[in-house]
């Protein structure tokens, strides 16, 4: 069932890439319908060598699937209405696990990355399924996420592990990524709007379990967090400038890897519009 696709799976649980197939500002609904059911069922998707997409082509692919919303903190790439642009150069590295925009309340719904820039060597982007991250839990455990909600926010441990930040990039975090703080709950397992399937809410911008101390917060955190990114839950994609990948920012969570040193590496991001979230008990 390719939905008239050419759809080859990757991983076993997520990522698939779609063959053959150029994505452009004037698709037809139908087409886009079929996108919309592969992502719901492999929730991240990649299409080699769209390097006919402009910023403009890139935005324009992106409004058929709803409206464009920017970085709640970052300026938009000059000369672009919502395309965010990740520069490996100036230290924004998005090494950690984290779905896009979890700290405000209608997070986006689906982004849209694609590679500009890559490195030869590394730089790779990883997907986690949140979805099979919930339906493995374990009985305890799923009833307990049920009844949790979490308060995440952009001002997070940014610096966290890594002893490598450059001051350079430590500053553009103070002063651009967090020049306004936005704290907002979700619950942590969440029914998707649209597929119905359930999913954890996780992520670097998880800050806090509502109703618990910061330590027993961290710990449970890190217990779920660890189901979610087992490797049998994770596609790894290895980029070629014009590499797009669109992924439900319901239902999974990424991070770059950043084992490439000082090579280039660019990415430009555009999200589409979300809606909050909805708990299990609704
Ligand atoms: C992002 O978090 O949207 C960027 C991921 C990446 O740089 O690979």
């Amino acid at each position: 069932a390719g939905f008239g696709l050419d759809i080859r799976p990757i991983g076993g649980r997520i990522g698939a890439e779609v063959q053959g197939f150029r994505l452009s500002g004037d698709l037809q609904p139908a087409t886009i319908r079929a996108i919309r059911q592969a992502l719901t069922a492999h929730k991240v998707l990649f299409f080699r060598g769209q390097t006919h997409l402009d910023e403009v082509e890139q935005e324009a692919f992106g409004r058929l699937f709803g409206d464009l919303v920017s970085h709640p903190t970052v300026p938009s790439l000059a000369g672009t209405e919502h395309v965010l642009d990740v520069d490996g150069s100036r230290g924004e590295r998005a090494s950690s696990w984290h779905a896009d925009v979890t700290f405000v309340p209608d997070y986006p719904s689906i982004s849209i990355l694609r590679s500009v820039v890559a490195p030869e060597r590394g730089g790779d982007t990883m997907w986690a399924d949140n979805v099979s991250a919930y339906d493995e839990l374990p009985e305890p455990l799923r009833e307990l996420a049920e009844k949790l909600w979490v308060v995440h926010s952009n001002v997070y441990d940014y610096v966290g592990d890594r002893q490598n930040r450059s001051e350079q990039a430590l500053h553009r975090y103070q002063t651009v990524f967090t020049s306004t703080r936005y704290e907002t709950e979700h619950p942590l397992v969440h029914v998707h709007a649209e597929s119905g399937v359930k999913a954890l809410i996780l992520g670097h911008f998880s800050q806090k379990i509502v109703g618990l101390t910061s330590t027993d917060s961290r710990l449970l955190l890190d217990l779920f967090q660890s189901h979610a990114t087992r490797p049998e839950n994770v596609v790894r994609w290895r980029w070629s400038p014009g590499d797009v990948a669109i992924w439900d920012n319901r239902t999974t969570q990424h991070r770059a890897v950043d084992d490439y040193g000082d090579q280039p590496r660019v990415v430009r991001r555009v999200t589409v519009a979300g809606v909050a979230p909805v708990a299990v008990d609704g």
